[in-house]
């Protein structure tokens, strides 16, 4: 498998997508809340609108994933996961300058203090959940920043850009301290994508790897109001600080109903078994109402735009590694059952999260490292949107309906 290769897939998939023409209507802003609102309650906030964005979109009838207008096809096929960063946090894709700027920015803050490293030996971090790790980590870096406290859009977008350098190289160094290994050192030759895969391989990527890794951290980056984006910037808008706040965002990303879901997605596969085994599998899930994982999204209805690269992505790795093929046709057969039934009767189609654990694992990664990849990524995402909001920042405090009895008769504890 080549570049060249993923690249035409990468086109494949685009134009499946654009077969998409359901059309969803966007909500309409029409004037400032004033209290007393009538509400309708959107269980896990479905349906609130929490603020307006220019930085991305996504329309879930159509499929549709756009970064500050561009879509998430045109910039997996042309660009860097540095150049989709730069997007994010700047508004426009950087001209040869702007970028090398950026390179540079990220090359100085790569390295992180080796206090972080000697913390990560101090605690169980080949037994812990690698995204608690994770967050330890990020407050290690927090607490050796002198200036961590700065919560102004200027310094807090430093800040954005010392993480999205040091998260690649702490997530290689717990995946390094996992197996026993020393963590290496970030390589200034290589690209972000391709020191990641370094750090935490210790072996320098061939351009085929670097470039999917690319395109996976490219896919990730950003998406919508998801549950750990807006912790982040739920913990942003009270002037806490970056740290805080990204500290709160990997909290939520690990769960499995979110980023923790590309890891369970792979001890699914593995407990399948294979492809004869999905139909029966997928019976039992259904009558003990367990969920599958990798399926469904609170947004989209149609197909994931993610997943339809990432998919055929897998295939081509699967083709050229036995263990890999039996989870992909496994994962094959499991998609046609489940999107079979759950396709039709509820629109649930499979996520990011589906296919991406196959390709990691493809690549020698270990399943537990999977979701610290996804906030390698999403890191850009995440800080992109809470200095957007800090732009005109006001503090996010939603309101409950309160159920309760308010007329109880307090009772002391000896007559309880
Ligand atoms: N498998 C089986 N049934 C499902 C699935 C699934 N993966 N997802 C949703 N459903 C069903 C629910 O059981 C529910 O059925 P009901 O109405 O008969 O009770 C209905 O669809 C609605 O489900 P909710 O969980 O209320 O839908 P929500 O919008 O909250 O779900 C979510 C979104 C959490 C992603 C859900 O689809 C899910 O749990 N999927 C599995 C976990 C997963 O893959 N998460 C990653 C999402 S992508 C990401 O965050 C990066």
């Amino acid at each position: 498998m080549s570049a060249e290769q993923v690249n035409e897939l990468i086109a494949v998939a685009a134009q499946k997508a654009a077969q998409e023409t359901d059309a969803e209507p966007e909500p309409g802003l029409t004037k400032k809340i004033e209290w007393p609102v009538q509400a309708t309650l959107g269980r896990g906030l479905e349906g609130a609108i929490s603020n307006t964005t220019r930085i991305g979109y996504v329309n879930g009838a159509k499929g549709w994933l756009i970064y500050r207008g561009y879509n998430c096809f045109d910039l997996a096929k042309h660009s860097t996961f540095e150049e989709t960063c730069y997007l994010l946090l700047y508004g426009k894709l950087p001209n040869s300058s702007e970028l090398a700027g950026f390179n540079d920015k990220l090359l100085a803050y790569r390295t992180v203090p080796k206090a972080t490293l000697d913390v990560l030996n101090s605690i169980p971090t080949a037994k812990s959940h690698p995204m608690s790790v994770l967050a330890t980590a990020v407050s290690v870096l927090g607490n050796l920043d002198s200036e961590a406290q700065d919560t102004s859009v200027e310094g807090e977008t430093e800040i954005a850009i010392k993480l999205i350098a040091q998260m690649a190289t702490v997530a290689g160094a717990i995946a390094r301290i996992r197996q026993g290994l020393e963590p290496v050192n970030p390589n200034p030759q290589l690209s972000h994508a391709g020191n990641f895969l370094y750090m935490m391989t210790g072996e320098t990527p061939t351009a085929t790897a670097e470039r999917i890794m690319d395109v996976a951290l490219i896919l990730h980056a950003d998406h919508g109001m998801n549950a750990s984006t807006f912790t982040t910037m739920v913990v942003n808008s009270s002037l806490s600080d970056m740290y805080s706040s990204v500290i709160a965002g990997i909290g939520s990303l690990k769960g499995a109903l979110h980023g923790g879901a590309n890891e369970a997605v792979l001890y699914d596969l593995e407990e399948i078994g294979g492809p004869d085994n999905v139909e029966s599998w997928f019976a039992r899930a259904r009558e003990s109402k367990r969920k599958v994982m990798g399926f469904g999204h609170r947004v989209y209805k149609a197909y994931d735009p993610r997943a339809r690269i990432l998919g055929p992505v897998a295939e081509l790795l699967a083709m050229e590694n036995e263990a890999s093929g039996k989870l992909y046709h496994t994962a094959v057969a499991l998609e046609k059952t489940v999107t079979k039934v759950l396709g039709v009767e509820k629109k649930i189609f499979p996520n990011v999260d589906f296919y991406s654990g196959i390709i990691y694992k493809t690549m020698g990664i270990e399943t537990a490292m999977f979701t610290p990849i996804f906030a390698v990524s999403r890191i850009s995402g995440w800080t992109a949107r809470a200095l957007e909001y800090l732009e005109d920042n006001r503090l996010f405090r939603p309101r409950a309906v309160y159920v309760g009895p308010t007329k109880e008769d307090y009772v002391s504890i000896d007559q309880r």
